[in-house]
């Protein structure tokens, strides 16, 4: 069992905090207002605890970015004595959003979200993984009809280790998950959110992961 905090309690955030806990492990969840995030996980797990970011980040063992990726990193900046020695998984979008709400461009052409929180955070392992498929897919990836992909990006080989054995919990089989490399790799597959806007004009919200065939 791992102490999982959760930043965020949106879609991403409450499908997370919901499997990982039925898998087990102990798992805290937060936005910005702690009365509003209880009432979006009662009726879920009721082992979900629910606490400010401040106190998530300070108690968690590992603490997932399900918080909008545009203004994460001065969020997860301010936390960084919190986050010192621990895995942070940012699973978020850096975009900026098109005129009708659906991501746009990038927020860091040429880099990344994950490549900048691991500068600002240089006390914190952060792998970046599950921000190329809509929510749902992150926690039901067999439910598919193709077999699908997650890919991970960071820095240390520990951290990634434990980051994968958590996918693995959320029903990810070790022959989909692409271990790309270090966190300039996050480049990669945080460009990736460039084909989802079309896509979602084109199918709806129909659950896909971006993934390789072969
Ligand atoms: N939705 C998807 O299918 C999907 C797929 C892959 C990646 N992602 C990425 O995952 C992240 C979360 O997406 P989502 O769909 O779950 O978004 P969401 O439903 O809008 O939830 C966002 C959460 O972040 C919190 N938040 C917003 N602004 C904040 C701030 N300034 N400080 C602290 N917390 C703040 C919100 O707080 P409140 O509770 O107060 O509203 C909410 O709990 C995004 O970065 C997104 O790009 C989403």
């Amino acid at each position: 069992m791992t102490s999982i905090g959760i930043l965020g309690a949106g879609r991403v955030g409450t499908n997370l905090a919901a499997k990982l806990a039925a898998a087990g492990h102990q798992v805290t969840i937060g936005g910005r207002d702690v009365s509003e995030s209880a009432a979006r996980v009662a009726g879920l797990d009721p082992r979900i605890a629910v606490a400010d970011q401040r106190t998530i980040a300070r108690t968690a063992d590992i603490v997932i970015n399900a918080t909008p990726g545009e203004s994460s990193l001065d969020r997860l900046t301010d936390l960084r004595a919190d986050l010192a020695g621990k895995i942070v998984i940012d699973v978020s979008n850096a975009t900026r959003d098109a005129a009708d709400g659906l991501p746009g461009d990038l927020c860091y052409p040429g880099g990344s979200l994950g490549e900048k929180l691991q500068a600002a955070l240089p006390d914190t392992h952060v792998v970046k993984t599950l921000n190329t498929m809509l929510f749902m897919v992150m926690t039901a990836p067999e439910t598919l009809a193709t077999p699908p992909t997650v890919y991970v990006s960071g820095d240390d080989e520990n951290a990634k280790k434990t980051v994968i054995g958590l996918l693995g919990d959320l029903g990810w089989k070790p022959g989909w998950v692409e271990d790309l490399g270090d966190i300039t790799t996050a480049r990669a597959t945080e460009a990736m959110i460039l084909v989802v806007p079309h896509v979602l004009r084109r199918n709806g919200f129909t659950p896909f992961a971006v993934s390789l065939a072969r």
